[in-house]
């Protein structure tokens, strides 16, 4: 059993990157970061996303409207960040305050600056396997960790548990792309599917983003899978100073001897979230300058 370093296929991104922007005459690309509220994993992902930006080189602006705003100043904050020259991409940090239409906000985003790949037109460019589109950052994510831990797809059984538009969905779209480094089967599974474990057990490479803390458990894999997972939950934990501690959504000391390969929690496919979102970022930059 292997454990795939997130931490360490993500910085060698982040390196990458800052080589890349280092070599950009003019002005540095620009992230307009929005939070809305202090949910506290929030706070923390947005941090990382500042501290990889400063790291490489990339403008971060961070934004924290009220939690009080109405979704009309929201999408009038959205307009202006969408009309300002000097942004180059635009991220809404999900989830936002009840009574706020999160894919509405999503969608408002110019779609040249939604480096999440949230938006109908990247969705849209994804499943037509437009390049030129955003993949949004966590399914990127998996897919690069695949590609540098030597994980093949072609042909092979993916079975992604989860059918968000954050992860689940697009990851799905991924994996079957006509692309040398994508071809696999696929089969999405969620909350409303029958028999579950039967279908998690044919993963050759599974992919838990449910949501559920330790929801995966040793049955329901296949002896030598691969498992990404995807979860970062919060459970009580009273010997931690911080009265919690972050679990995936895998059930990790039972689970972990029976693959081939697996990812942690933290330190697995969360730093290469924040690598991806980078990495639009420059592709966004690129493209808004018109730089090869
Ligand atoms: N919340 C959890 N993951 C993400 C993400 O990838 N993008 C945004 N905007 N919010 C998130």
């Amino acid at each position: 059993m292997e454990i795939i370093d997130g931490n360490k296929i993500a910085a060698a991104i982040i390196a990458e990157l800052k080589a890349t922007v280092a070599t950009f005459p003019g002005r540095r690309p620009c992230i307009a970061l929005i939070r809305v509220g202090d949910d506290p994993a929030s706070v923390s992902y947005v941090k990382k996303k500042q501290a990889n930006a400063a790291e490489i080189g990339i403008e971060s602006r961070l934004i924290l409207p009220p939690v009080t705003i109405t979704p009309a100043e929201l999408f009038a904050l959205v307009d202006q960040l969408n009309a300002d020259a000097g942004v180059d991409g635009i991220l809404v940090q999900s989830p936002l305050p009840k009574g706020i239409d999160e894919v509405a906000v999503f969608r408002r985003i110019a779609a040249h600056k939604d480096v999440d790949g949230f938006h109908t037109m990247n969705l849209g460019k994804l499943a037509q396997e437009d390049e030129t589109g955003f993949v949004a950052c966590t399914p990127a994510g998996i897919m690069e960790l695949l590609r540098r831990s030597g994980v093949t797809l072609a042909g092979k059984h993916v079975v992604v548990l989860g059918r968000s538009l954050i992860v689940g969905k697009p990851a799905a779209l991924l994996a079957v792309q006509r692309k040398a480094w994508a071809n696999a089967t696929v089969t999405l599974c969620h909350s409303q599917t029958a028999n579950l474990p039967a279908l998690t057990r044919q993963a050759d490479i599974l992919i838990a983003a449910i949501g559920k803390a330790e929801f995966v458990t040793a049955d329901m894999v296949k002896p030598g899978a691969v498992v990404i997972d995807v979860g970062v939950n919060r459970v009580p934990d009273a010997t931690k100073k911080s009265g919690y501690r972050l679990t995936g959504d895998v059930h990790f000391p039972t689970v972990s001897p029976l693959c081939a390969k697996i990812t942690p929690v933290p330190g697995g496919v969360g730093p290469m979230t924040v690598a991806m979102l980078m990495q639009n970022t420059v592709k966004a930059y690129r493209q808004n300058l018109g730089i090869a």
